[in-house]
């Protein structure tokens, strides 16, 4: 066909990606994965979040030992609002230029799942909530530039941990 040879479905050849990822409870994390955790935690106080109710928090570890936190922030035209994780990661490259982030941790709750009237700290998402895509890719430019970020994305009942912000992108682009 038009000079170029085809190849049947059959003789594809198959491969897998597989995801390194940690799974334990917050208790079993160590001690300064544990306050990271409740930095992430905490951050979900300052969400803007009139229209999703869903608050989200993150915190990042930066190479110098201080810690960026950021939560999201909706807007009325929905597509200006930003994520946690990314208000994050730009406050850290802004307020820390060059400096690497080493880990981030992720919280999140709402009220709507819940019967309303329960303390903040019990409304935690009871599974880790996972980064979006565009969250993904724009931690991955600072990973690229200075090295692994690992993730933890806090549950009350799991706590997932991923060695880097390329191993939750499989086929990321990076640069061109
Ligand atoms: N959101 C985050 O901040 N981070 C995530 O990882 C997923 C979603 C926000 C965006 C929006 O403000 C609300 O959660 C509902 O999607």
């Amino acid at each position: 066909m038009n000079g170029l040879s085809t190849i049947n479905l059959k003789d594809m050849k198959d491969f897998e990606i597989r995801i390194p990822v940690k799974e334990c409870t917050v208790d079993e994390l160590p001690a300064a994965d544990r306050r990271l955790v409740e930095e992430a935690r905490e951050a979900t106080r300052t969400s803007y979040v009139p229209y999703s109710h869903f608050h989200v928090g993150a915190a990042i570890l930066m190479a110098d030992g201080s810690v960026v936190r950021g939560s999201n922030q909706e807007n009325a035209a929905y597509p200006s609002g930003i994520c946690a994780e990314r208000t994050a990661a730009f406050y850290a490259s802004a307020s820390h230029p060059g400096v690497a982030m080493k880990k981030i941790a992720i919280a999140a709750w709402t009220r709507l799942h819940n019967d309303g009237d329960c303390p903040w700290a019990d409304c935690f998402q009871a599974m880790p909530i996972s980064p979006c895509g565009a969250c993904r890719q724009a931690l991955l430019e600072y990973e690229t530039a200075y090295g692994p970020i690992e993730v933890i994305l806090y549950g009350r009942d799991k706590t997932y941990i991923f060695p880097s912000v390329a191993s939750l992108l499989p086929f990321c682009f990076t640069d061109f």
